[in-house]
């Protein structure tokens, strides 16, 4: 019914993800947004929401929280309680002012690697030390090496963990069981948990997503769960997350930094586009999913077929892909600049997500099938240069 496949120019639309095209002519598969058009009921609510209402101060309204209540409850199996509910601009701002309002300059933060970039910089530039955690990597598969995160926690007197679930960028869906291992971790430890959540929604196999904050009440009295419709609805522009924070001392501390900063209210449009996606946005977000695991397999395949150099790593979520290159003997920035010269590519380098990617690309594959199709076409020709030249 929705048609993904139309294409859309966004080159001439002020977009982040398209700006350098015009000179560089390199496909832009990194940041992740995609490049499809809102839902029509995101549209339409957006429209009459700008000629019918007063662009004022807004307050959450009852249909928002009940729009919000609903989606977790039917999708995520998680029943916040009212009062948790913080609305804030982003998930990154979310997380930043957790770590201001819930830890000291000095504090130790730790983040498993390789991770999205924006939670080392925002330690850091914070003032916190950071503490890594590397993910486990074997047989093309990522794994938590609980021993060492314990021993890690221990060692620095870590006051925070900042847990990507699932997991950008190596795409994992963390199962029940270690979820509940490394939150015992924690409790023992008085270890706060940061949840970003933000990519619950695209799951692309059969393994569900848990919400770490089902787990037990204990858990979600140490937890800060961050998520957003962002992702899942293609309104990153928007800029808004939905956080619920359960313990009521965590929260006030939280709300005393938005209150230091005045970072208050929300954004109109984003709570109706919000409100609108949760309502009557899942019919799209069900025929944009298929679209997705399509675009995957469609990559999965051509690549075993005409790049089986290149290994790509299983991706049980999100619509990011996690490419292995290690083969070519290329990492870092000599990856970088192969894919971006020769393959005319522009991928997130792997080693932005730590030291231990520096041998992988992130391919945002949440395009036109036409775009994937120009891009696998211009990888496997630069591949076979790189092997027979
Ligand atoms: C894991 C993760 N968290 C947060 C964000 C950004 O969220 P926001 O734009 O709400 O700050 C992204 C965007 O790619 C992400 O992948």
């Amino acid at each position: 019914m929705y048609d993904f496949d139309a294409s859309i120019t966004r080159t001439a639309r002020d977009s982040v993800k398209w700006e350098a095209y015009t000179t560089t002519r390199e496909i832009p598969l990194w940041v992740a947004d995609m490049d499809f058009m809102s839902a029509p009921v995101i549209q339409e609510a957006l429209i009459s929401c700008v000629s019918s209402d007063v662009l004022g101060y807004a307050n959450l309204s009852k249909d928002y929280r009940d729009a919000l209540k609903d989606w977790f409850e039917r999708y995520h199996n998680y029943s916040p309680s009212p009062q948790s509910l913080v609305v804030v601009d982003g998930v990154v701002q979310g997380i930043a002012v957790a770590l201001e309002a819930l830890t000291q300059e000095g504090d130790a933060v730790l983040i498993q690697t390789p991770v999205y970039h924006p939670f080392a910089k925002t330690i850091t530039g914070l003032k916190r030390q950071l503490v890594t955690n590397p993910l486990h990597y074997e047989n093309q598969r990522y794994t938590m090496d609980l021993c060492h995160f314990e021993e890690a926690i221990i060692h620095n007197q870590v006051r925070a963990f900042i847990l990507c679930s699932p997991h950008n960028p190596v795409g994992r869906v963390w199962t029940k069981d270690e979820l509940l291992a490394l939150s015992a971790i924690c409790l023992k430890h008085n270890v706060i948990i940061i949840a970003d959540e933000i990519h619950h929604d695209f799951i692309m196999g059969n393994q569900a997503h848990t919400v770490l904050s089902t787990l037990s009440p204990e858990i979600a009295q140490q937890t800060i769960l961050c998520t957003a419709p962002s992702k899942s609805f293609n309104l990153a522009g928007l800029k808004i997350a939905n956080l619920f924070i359960e313990n009521p001392q965590y929260r006030a501390r939280f709300k005393n930094v938005l209150q230091r900063y005045h970072i208050s209210g929300s954004n109109t449009l984003a709570l109706k586009a919000c409100e609108a996606a949760y309502t009557q946005g899942r019919p799209w977000f069900d025929e944009l999913l298929a679209y997705l695991k399509s675009n995957i397999r469609y990559v999965e395949e051509y690549l075993a077929l005409h790049c089986p150099q290149i290994q790509v790593i299983p991706t049980e979520a999100t619509y990011l892909m996690w490419l292995d290159f290690s083969q070519l003997d290329l990492s870092g920035e000599g990856l970088d600049l192969w894919l971006r010269q020769e393959a005319k590519l522009w991928l997130n380098n792997g080693i932005i997500f730590g030291e231990d990617g520096k041998n992988f690309g992130r391919m945002n594959i949440a395009t036109q099938r036409s775009t994937l199709e120009l891009a696998m076409t211009q990888l496997s020709e630069a591949l076979r240069r790189r092997l027979h030249d």
